[in-house]
């Protein structure tokens, strides 16, 4: 099963908890014995940071295997490029990914590449879960033509209506074009403080537009010191604090991704 979180592409869409979000629901799935991959398909490389100890190398990542997929080159030992995490295996990103982006602008046929690299690795997890840029270029659309399923984050101080209109446009095309298994798995409103009126009535407004077509998960993000804190010292944020109410809610999130799954 493949998930993949993307975010709304419209002006401020960077920041709506992408990595956070795959980092603690990857912890979260683990934690309930699920077997979980996370993929870091994005060279800014932060969810790669939130799992490797400072300032340790990592000598394979996914640029080198998408690389030599390229280059119809046999791939790496698996064991070289999937590293593990307490319960959680990941494959990490580099900054060379951005090199392997600018190549995927001239290569032909190369939007299955992830997807080739990943297909093997199905029944060896339960779960995959896909980090990815917060632009639709070459990278994006190889992610999307790998998931079975998209997660929308959503900001509330972010939201626009046009952006996420435009994104169920585009994954509508690649489902008709490249991948006619994508589904949308649902949309997970993140950071949310709900004393302030524009998150409740964002959140209104979402499932009021989207509420009948798309799933929407039950639980929503609270926004909370802890996370920051938590990504500071690469930690998921129930590890790092038990108690923390974004912890136990991407808990809930993982528990709603499994009882959708079965
Ligand atoms: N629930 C939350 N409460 C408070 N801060 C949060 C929460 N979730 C994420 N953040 C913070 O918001 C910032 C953006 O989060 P994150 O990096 O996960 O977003 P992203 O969508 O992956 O961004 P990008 O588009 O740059 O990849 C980070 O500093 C993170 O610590
Ligand atoms: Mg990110």
């Amino acid at each position: 099963m493949f998930y993949f979180p993307l975010d709304t592409l419209c002006e401020a869409s960077h920041n709506v908890a992408k990595t956070t979000s795959v980092r603690n629901m990857a912890y979260s799935l683990g934690e309930l014995g699920k077997r979980v991959l996370a993929v870091d398909f994005d060279p800014q490389s932060n969810l790669t940071a939130s799992f490797s100890e400072e300032n340790k190398i990592l000598k394979t990542t996914i640029a080198d295997v998408m690389t030599k997929a390229m280059d119809e080159e046999a791939l790496p030992n698996r064991g070289e490029y999937i590293y593990t995490h307490g319960k959680i295996n990941f494959m990490p990103s580099s900054i060379h990914l951005s090199v392997v982006e600018a190549n995927l602008r001239m290569e032909m046929g190369s939007e299955k590449l992830l997807s080739n690299i990943l297909e093997p690795l199905r029944e060896e997890y339960d779960f995959i879960l896909i980090d990815t840029n917060p632009s639709l270029g070459p990278l994006t659309i190889n992610a999307l033509s790998a998931a079975d399923s998209v997660i929308i984050p959503i900001n509330p101080e972010f939201y626009a209506t046009m952006g996420l209109t435009d994104l169920t446009k585009t994954i509508l095309k690649i489902r008709k074009r490249i991948n006619p298994g994508i589904q949308f798995e649902g949309i997970l409103m993140t950071m949310c403080d709900m004393q302030t009126n524009l998150h409740k009535e964002v959140c209104l407004e979402v499932t009021e537009a989207y509420g009948n077509g798309m799933k929407i998960f039950k639980v929503q993000i609270p926004r909370s010191i802890r996370v920051g804190e938590a990504n500071r010292y690469g930690m998921s944020v129930v590890d790092f604090d038990k108690k923390s109410k974004a912890g136990l809610a991407y808990d809930e999130v993982a528990k709603e991704l499994i009882a959708y799954g079965n």
